[in-house]
């Protein structure tokens, strides 16, 4: 499995992809990973930032709403269309470019003072190739920010079950194996969109890592990890969308905020 079938899958995905995010039926992101992230990475006015996989654009448009100049990339062309196509109907001075984020040359050494990257490098296929490209386009000092989903709660999606008590409540989830390192390709859509049963679900691949499999790659290029989150649903979110309750047991993401303390090599 490499970064053309990735590109294929999402490439594939991107038209009713784009309308569910829209929409507002990526009901996880809007009321559990955003609000913990956009905590997470602060005040970004003025930066220049990378999105690294920035799908159709959803959060980049965010990011450029709290005033930075933005730049998104990603790997599937259906995607980086329907961005550039909301860029053309309300202009945020954003700019798109179809690449890999494993493979950026486009870019100079130091280009960025932040990279960001919402819940797309867990569908890379080569994370620590991801990793040292972006410590190459992120300035010294600079800061990158992902989230993805919770590598120690969230793998082996074949066999991942949540179990119930007596009374039928959600009271834990049946998970092993943690260090198999699994690819697969699961079939999903947004729980809340109206219209699930009639289109096709989204196909993406999956790669179980562990968590030293994320953490360690940072470290090798000179990053230091600054704050780790797992965002716990409010009241207002499990008030919002009922299904985040049960990620009050187990988190569903996780989040990184590091910052390229040394070069260790890399430009
Ligand atoms: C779950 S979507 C998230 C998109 C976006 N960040 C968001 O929050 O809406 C994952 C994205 O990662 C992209 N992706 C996967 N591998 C990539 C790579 N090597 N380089 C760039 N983008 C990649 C996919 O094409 C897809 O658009």
């Amino acid at each position: 499995m490499d970064d053309h079938e990735v590109a294929a899958r999402w490439h594939g995905n991107a038209d009713v992809w784009s309308r569910h995010v829209r929409a507002g039926y990526d009901t996880y992101r809007d009321h559990l990973n955003n609000p913990a992230f956009f905590a997470l990475i602060g005040d970004i006015e003025g930066m220049v930032a990378l999105d690294a996989g920035c799908g159709e654009g959803y959060n980049t448009r965010l990011l450029a709403r709290r005033g930075a100049r933005m730049i998104g990339v990603d790997i599937a062309e259906g995607m980086i269309e329907q961005a550039r196509a909301a860029e053309a109907s309300e202009p945020l001075g954003i700019h798109y470019e179809v690449a890999s984020m494993t493979d950026m040359p486009m870019f100079a050494n130091g280009q960025f003072d932040a990279v960001f990257s919402t819940m797309a490098l867990m569908d890379c296929a080569d994370y620590a190739a991801a990793v040292t490209e972006i410590c190459r386009v992120l300035k010294l000092g600079g800061m990158l920010a992902f989230s993805i989903l919770h590598p120690c709660f969230v793998f082996h999606l074949e066999a991942r079950e949540w179990t119930r008590d007596e009374s039928g409540a959600i009271c834990g989830l049946k998970l092993g194996d943690y260090f198999r390192r699994g690819i697969g390709e699961d079939r999903w859509c947004f729980g809340s969109a109206p219209d699930r049963d009639e289109v096709e679900p989204f196909t993406v691949l999956y790669f179980d890592r562990t968590l030293a499999d994320y953490i360690n790659p940072l470290c090798a290029c000179g990053f230091t990890i600054e704050a780790i989150e797992e965002p716990y649903p409010s009241d207002e979110a499990c008030e919002a969308e009922p299904r985040l309750r049960k990620h009050r047991l187990l988190p569903i993401s996780f989040m990184v905020r590091a910052r390229k303390a040394t070069t260790n090599g890399c430009p």
